[in-house]
């Protein structure tokens, strides 16, 4: 019976890997760097409004179906006008949409390699054919990718993750507004890490090209990951469209009343953000000094090459230690370990952990 029900589900879908997400243990005295999660807690403002939610009477509704509220306070956040704003249960729902929205089983989305390895379960999930084209620190990532991916065949998607997950590279402004121009794909602007970055927004071109499409999320920069909030930005036309295939009252009623507060507090995650990039300076040169030799990075984690190309066995030393890294277990990554940005008392343990390391 139960091979005949499996019998049912896709041929691709049976065929696919399941995402792996990092580790979330519950409980213990670990110090949690794996996720990107960030160290400082969400404006005080935030519990307030959850708590005001939570009355037994709004608790029978049902939330508004599009998060109105959550829209026109990501529009005045942002200064965008609401009907360009779409809502999801985290950006990895919107980045479904996309997918469903833009993909025919066989047709091609294209992004840089390594990247945020959910493109992938969605993209083999949608039958998609996959471009992947290898960053190049230092170099013109979007202008290489997007001749490798028209040469390779007509991409419908592409994804550009700035800050790039795991190295911490961003493509330039200039760069992905080329490669909006040049090409009739949807360009997807995933900047979930963008806050803790020097470099401007991809907002700042949203007007010019139709075919962007710009994703923050609330789980990073504003301190929110439990409450699962993604925003998209993009032409007024094309949310129409993308509304189509989120989920029925994707957003809970209190993570909505959560998500107003944090927005209408710019001032508090920016203050997070800006503490957590001198973390990061201070960490990066306090390894270096210590003869690490740990990447530069624009968002809130850095990449940490190991001793022997070996990233398990620092994963696994930091972890007895009670540091919880993320290792990935893929050739091109495995020879190192990305470290999210804590607090500076964090990244003290951090270093002195490294520093046992023979
Ligand atoms: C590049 C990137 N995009 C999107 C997400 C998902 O964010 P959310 O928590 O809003 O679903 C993540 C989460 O780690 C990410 O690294």
């Amino acid at each position: 019976m139960a091979e005949r029900v499996i019998a049912g589900v896709l041929p691709r879908v049976r065929a696919m890997k399941a995402y792996t997400p990092g580790e979330q243990p519950y409980g213990g005295d670990l110090v949690k760097l794996n996720t990107n999660e960030n160290p400082y807690p969400p404006s005080p403002a935030v519990a307030e409004a959850v708590r005001a939610a939570s009355n037994r009477d709004s608790l029978r509704l049902y939330p508004q179906p599009a998060s109105d509220d959550v829209r026109a306070a990501a529009a005045a956040a942002w200064q965008r006008p609401i009907e360009g704003v779409l809502i999801g249960n985290g950006s990895d729902e919107l980045l479904s949409v996309l997918t469903r929205a833009c993909l025919e089983p066989g047709q091609t989305v294209a992004w840089l390699s390594p990247t945020y390895s959910l493109y992938r379960t969605m993209a083999e999930a949608a039958g998609a054919h996959v471009v992947e084209l290898p960053v190049q620190r230092e170099a013109d990532h979007s202008r290489a990718m997007l001749d490798q991916a028209l040469a390779k065949g007509d991409p419908r998607l592409i994804f550009v993750c700035r800050p790039n997950s795991p190295w911490g590279e961003t493509v330039g402004l200039d760069e992905l507004g080329r490669l909006c121009h040049s090409t009739d794909a949807l360009v997807v602007a995933d900047e979930a890490y963008i806050d803790f970055s020097h470099a401007d927004s991809a907002l700042e071109i949203l007007d010019q090209h139709e075919n962007l499409v710009v994703l923050r999320t609330l789980s990073k920069a504003f301190s929110l990951a439990a409450v699962r909030i993604g925003i998209a930005f993009a032409s007024p036309d094309l949310v129409v469209e993308l509304d189509k295939l989120r989920d029925s009252y994707n957003v809970s009623r209190l993570n909505a009343a959560a998500a107003v507060a944090a927005l209408q507090d710019m001032d508090c995650q920016r203050l997070n953000c800006d503490r957590v990039m001198a973390s990061r300076q201070r960490v990066i040169e306090r390894l270096r000094a210590a003869c690490w030799e740990p990447w530069a990075s624009d968002a809130n984690f850095f990449w940490l090459p190991c001793p022997d190309n070996d990233g398990r066995a620092v994963y696994s030393r930091l972890a007895d230690a009670g540091v919880l890294v993320r290792w990935f277990d893929s050739p091109l990554l495995s020879g190192g370990v990305r470290i999210t940005v804590g607090t500076d008392e964090q990244m003290d343990l951090l270093v002195q952990c490294l520093g046992n390391f023979t």
